[in-house]
């Protein structure tokens, strides 16, 4: 059984972007936290969208931003996030030369930190660095699009990671994303996972405040 109440974070690049307001509102009401997917085209062959989006939710967010930058040189652009108040930025392992030092800066700036490997990477090359980390992103699919395949792996990587995060006794907590649906939100809390990202799941269903719920529950 879960121990812990999970945190229920939609990914806003499957809102309706020509009624942003809209879904900035379902979220408000019947989620935890507003997942960003930053993508720039080189570190993942997808561009998403970029500030004037992420000031434009944050305008009207009610719940805390987890920003997930898909970007290289991730280093350079920490204290803009933090000026248009991101609670939680994250970015990949393999998108800096200098992991540790940005997830020290990450926190300098008031912001919560997290690190966020693909599915092809060990979860061990995270080790070194969970003391600095708050939470670690777990891909469920491989970052760049949303809308793709859960990959059932993602099971085995949560329950080992989540292991080594006891054995260490860190209050670091885990996040899935990528495929998550009421389908396999369960198994994923048992599995020691307490943040689920969901984007087709919840704003490409007829009714997303019942996805949303039927995830928590
Ligand atoms: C993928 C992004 C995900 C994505 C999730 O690169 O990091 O956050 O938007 O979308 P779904 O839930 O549709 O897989
Ligand atoms: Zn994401």
């Amino acid at each position: 059984m879960p121990t812990v109440n999970p945190l229920i974070a939609p990914s806003m690049l499957a809102a309706d972007f020509l009624h942003l307001a809209k879904d900035v509102e379902l979220v408000n009401e019947h989620a935890d936290l507003f997942h960003l997917d930053i993508m720039d085209g080189v570190f993942v062959p997808n561009i998403s969208y970029g500030f004037p989006v992420v000031e434009a939710i944050a305008s009207a967010a009610r719940k805390p931003l987890d920003v997930h930058l898909m970007i290289v040189q991730p280093e350079k652009y920490i204290e803009r996030f933090a000026r248009l108040g991101v609670s939680m930025l994250s970015f990949h392992l393999n998108a800096t030369d200098k992991p540790a030092q940005a997830l020290l800066h990450i926190r300098e700036a008031g912001m919560k930190a997290g690190l966020v490997i693909n599915p092809d990477m060990p979860v061990e090359s995270l080790y070194p660095y969970l003391h600095l980390c708050d939470y670690i992103i777990l891909m469920s699919v491989y970052a760049g699009f949303g809308g793709q395949k859960f990959i059932e792996d993602t099971f085995d990587r949560i329950r080992t990671l989540k292991a080594e995060i006891e054995r260490q006794s860190l209050p670091v907590k885990i996040e899935v994303d990528g495929g998550v649906s009421p389908a396999n939100a369960k198994a994923l809390l048992e599995a020691g996972a307490e943040i689920l990202v969901a984007g087709s799941a919840v704003f490409k269903a007829e009714d997303p405040a019942s996805v949303m719920n039927a995830m928590r529950n």
